[in-house]
């Protein structure tokens, strides 16, 4: 029998005493004090107090005795005021209770493998029982939090006149830097379909097509190393518009991301957002996305090759290579050589072979692994860059480019994290723009898309197309918060002629070009507009907003480090019926 709700757990106060209420829901707790029985009755509203009095009857008050943890039950009864001194103040129902007179058990429950307000369950737990995980109050919260998200963008979207488009999630592979899935074809023997790595195709034709304005929450799909913030299968709000240059589509989704603060931590932004370059960015921080709550910014050092006789940076800068360093406020104090060793050893796994280090003391005096070096003039070089107080601690890495970057911006945030330098709840927005338009890839020895290959050039930078491409920067701008990429979008290539001169850059044929994408290059021929785009990462945002580490933590059913869905056990093994079906033969065991 079903016991029709007509009020949830979570909205009853004491203005709905006397009423006659239906409940349904989850045993939250039992407590049975020998003539009353106690329950806490849970649903994703809130909690209310259920209690079972011996008026109420013995048979009533026996079957109460019989629930547990997790049962789920409807219960039906009368709102009255707790008495004097009960009331739980910390919830919205914690004035009155509901005193039961009918109890129907739904589902009687197994222990559950955790609490549900217990400490946090680990995480192999958690995934294996995902239901059971998502019915935490916490975790409830979260997943509020990411539909209202959700409900904003559209919002948002369609009061500035975009249409919400559906794109293919069976179709051909689309070039953002990662392995496609594929999915075999059982009607075209040896042909597969390419899970989406982003709708980006497919809304750059709707922009031929005249559409002029396109959203959409799109999955994407992608095979690639999973980390703390990334997933084979995760959400963008993907957008695309005609006939606008980069500070159009950044300063529409301003809009949007202004409503974002507001809505989910109180912040009005001033716009528009900060704009960083990207030299700027790796020059200031080693990164194209910085943290900018802090400072703590790197300086060029290459001056100490030749203030010092320390071997390591005039070996540096005779081999082109860097010395850069930053100067961390009162880590000097906190850190001990042994905690020092500790950051070196932190960044030799990202290819540094050593950090060097000076503790700024009184009377303008430094001390550390390289002080025996530190000239009078190497002194004053490190007080004009730093401008250190005493207490503060320098750390120097003479390396390439790339690693002095790496390795200073990962101490950079660590010791800022560890120190404390920044209000954990602050949020901070900018776009970091006019990216390379190419990244050269040692291992293939040729020119990778930094961005992806329909990338517009700056139209100054075209002429560099032909004499220097490595210098041609692109039209394209990412959407950075707290240190986070949140997004990224560029202005594309409605000309089918650099179209091409990307395409044969990038090492493509022109018959490898016609291959893959000759359906672009045809689209482009028949009338493209101007057009540009952006996508946001909606998990991201929704880590961010949520003040989560793990984006797993915000997916409802997400997928293991190792690419698995431990509650389903997908990937999971199919008949072989099904692999000739699709003509594969799997490869022989070795
Ligand atoms: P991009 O590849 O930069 O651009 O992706 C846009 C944003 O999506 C998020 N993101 C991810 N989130 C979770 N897991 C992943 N594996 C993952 N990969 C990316 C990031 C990122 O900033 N088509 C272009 C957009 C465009 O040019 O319009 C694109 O996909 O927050
Ligand atoms: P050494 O003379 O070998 O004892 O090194 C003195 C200091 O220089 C140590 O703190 C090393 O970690 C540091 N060091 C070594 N190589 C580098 C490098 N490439 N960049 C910065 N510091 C370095």
């Amino acid at each position: 029998m079903l016991l029709k709700r007509t009020a949830t757990c979570g909205e009853l106060t004491s203005e709905a005493v006397g009423r006659a209420v239906v409940l349904n829901g989850w045993v939250d707790a039992y407590r049975d004090f020998g003539g009353l029985v106690f329950i806490d009755l849970r649903d994703r509203y809130g909690i209310t107090q259920i209690v079972f009095e011996p008026d109420a009857g013995a048979e009533l008050q026996a079957q109460a005795r019989e629930l547990r943890n997790e049962y789920v039950i409807g219960v039906k009864g009368t709102v009255a005021k707790r008495l004097a001194g009960r009331e739980n103040l910390k919830l919205k129902t914690g004035e009155i209770e509901v005193r039961a007179s009918d109890l129907v058990i739904y589902n009687a429950t197994p222990t559950p493998p955790f609490e549900m307000h217990g400490p946090e369950p680990n995480e192999e737990l958690r995934l294996t029982y995902r239901y059971l995980d998502l019915r935490r109050p916490s975790m409830a919260r979260i997943f509020e939090t990411r539909h209202r998200l959700a409900q904003l963008m559209r919002k948002v979207m369609c009061e500035q006149g975009f249409m919400e488009f559906e794109t293919p999630i069976l179709g051909r592979s689309t070039p953002e830097g990662a392995r496609d899935f594929l999915v075999a074809s059982r009607l075209h023997a040896g042909h597969f379909y390419a899970l989406p790595q982003s709708p980006q195709l497919y809304k750059q034709l709707l922009m031929v097509s005249g559409f002029d304005r396109y959203f959409q929450i799109a999955r994407c799909f992608r095979d690639e190393d999973l980390r703390a913030n990334r997933q084979p299968e995760f959400t963008q709000l993907d957008v695309e518009m005609s006939f606008v240059d980069d500070h159009d589509v950044t300063s529409t989704m301003e809009h949007l991301v202004a409503e974002m603060a507001r809505e989910f931590t109180g912040q009005e932004l001033t716009l528009p957002l900060p704009r960083i370059d990207y030299h700027d960015a790796v020059e200031r921080f080693g990164s194209d996305r910085p943290d900018l709550r802090y400072g703590v910014e790197l300086k060029d050092l290459k001056e100490l090759a030749t203030l010092t006789e320390f071997k390591v940076f005039k070996d540096a800068i005779a081999a082109g290579k860097r010395i850069r360093g930053i100067c961390v406020p009162g880590a000097g104090g906190r850190y001990s050589r042994k905690d020092i060793d500790g950051l070196t050893e932190f960044i030799s796994g990202m290819g540094a072979k050593g950090l060097a280090w000076l503790k700024v003391e009184d009377q303008g005096q430094v001390a550390g692994s390289i002080g025996k070096f530190i000239t009078p003039e190497a002194r004053a070089l490190l007080f004009e860059r730093f401008s250190p107080a005493p207490g503060d601690l320098i750390l120097i890495v003479a390396d390439t480019q790339a690693v002095s970057g790496l390795a200073l911006s990962s101490l950079r945030s660590k010791l800022a994290a560890e120190l404390d330098l920044y209000d954990k709840n602050a949020f901070h927005y900018a776009w970091v723009v006019r990216f390379p338009l190419f990244a050269w890839d040692a291992e293939e020895n040729r020119y990778v898309a930094e961005h992806h290959p329909f990338t517009m050039p700056l139209f100054e930078d075209l002429p560099l197309l032909d004499s220097d491409p490595a210098k041609v920067r692109a039209q394209a701008y990412d959407l950075v918060i707290n240190g986070e990429e949140a997004g990224g979008g560029t202005i594309r290539c409605h000309d089918p002629a650099i179209q091409s001169r990307i395409f044969s850059l990038l090492g493509l044929t022109p018959e490898q070009a016609n291959e893959k994408f000759g359906f672009l290059l045809g689209a482009l021929k028949n009338g493209a507009p101007p057009h540009g785009g952006i996508a946001l990462g909606f998990d991201r945002l929704v880590m961010l907003y949520c003040g989560l580490d793990n984006i797993r933590d915000c997916i409802a059913f997400p997928k293991t480090a190792k690419g698995t869905d431990l509650m389903t056990g997908a990937p999971g093994t199919v008949e072989p019926k099904q692999l000739k079906e699709l003509h594969i033969r799997p490869l022989e065991r070795l």
